[in-house]
């Protein structure tokens, strides 16, 4: 079988505030992206990787080694994705993606192949987290005393929920023809798998691990530097 990385870096990072996108901000001096990229140049299964870049990107091809794919992304993550899915289909002809946000710096070899060993033999699966904190679904009414604060409408059995992570890994076609489907009709899908998911296609779960969480607001920086220290330890 052949593996190809799929890593969307084409987004703003409005969230983390910074004075550039947050795939460019750097802990231990390489930017986000490339320890998230390095993480699949290290794994010997993995064959080709495209880095998925906004239209005006110039950092991307200074910073990346020659033989990785450059692609132009589009407005919403799920666009991204669709263009550097196509290029693997198209241009690779590769039969697995596993598609990775470059915002998940912690990412590391062993995850990498306990996902694609726990699911090469099926449609595809996901990285993800069993949660530990008891959740709650909030109610779609405002309370009457206290209009400004949410309230609960009900707690969720936490056995049930897990949170996903990436890589997503599912077969290059599959997943062109459900992200196709899914922005034709403007399914609200915020990863591959609820693309596969709506087109009824089964998703493993396999275990991930909290160090490849997705860095999003400022204070995760400080956390994404301790994890890749331990990691080294
Ligand atoms: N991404 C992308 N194309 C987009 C939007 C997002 O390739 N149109 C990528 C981001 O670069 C990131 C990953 O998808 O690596 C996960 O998205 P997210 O964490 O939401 O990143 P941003 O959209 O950049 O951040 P924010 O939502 O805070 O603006
Ligand atoms: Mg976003």
């Amino acid at each position: 079988s052949s593996y190809t990385a799929v890593i969307p870096a084409a987004g703003i990072g409005a969230r983390m505030q910074a004075y550039k996108p947050k795939q460019y901000l750097k802990i231990q001096k390489k930017t986000l992206l490339e320890h998230s990229v390095n993480a699949f140049t290290n794994h010997p299964l993995i064959e080709h990787i495209i880095v998925v870049v906004h239209p005006d990107d110039e950092t991307a091809r200074t910073i990346l080694t020659k033989d990785v794919h450059i692609v132009v992304g589009g407005e919403e993550r799920c666009d991204s994705v669709l263009a550097g899915v196509n290029y693997a289909h198209e241009q690779l002809q590769s039969e697995w993606v596993l598609v990775h946000d470059a915002a998940r710096p912690g990412i590391n070899s062993g995850l990498i192949s306990k996902l694609i060993d726990n699911v090469k033999c099926s449609t595809g699966g996901i990285l993800a987290l069993p949660l530990v904190d008891t959740v709650k679904q909030i109610s779609p009414t405002a309370s009457a005393e206290h209009s400004n604060t949410p309230r609960v409408d009900k707690t969720l059995d936490r056995e049930k929920i897990w949170s996903a992570q990436t890589p997503q890994m599912f077969k290059t076609a599959a997943l062109q023809q459900a992200l196709q489907f899914a922005i034709q009709h403007s399914l609200s899908i915020t990863d591959e798998a609820s693309a596969m998911e709506a087109m009824g296609t089964e998703v493993l779960l396999v275990e991930g691990h909290p160090m490849n969480f997705k860095v999003t607001k400022p204070e995760d920086l400080q956390l994404a530097e301790y994890y890749l220290a331990q990691s080294q330890l």
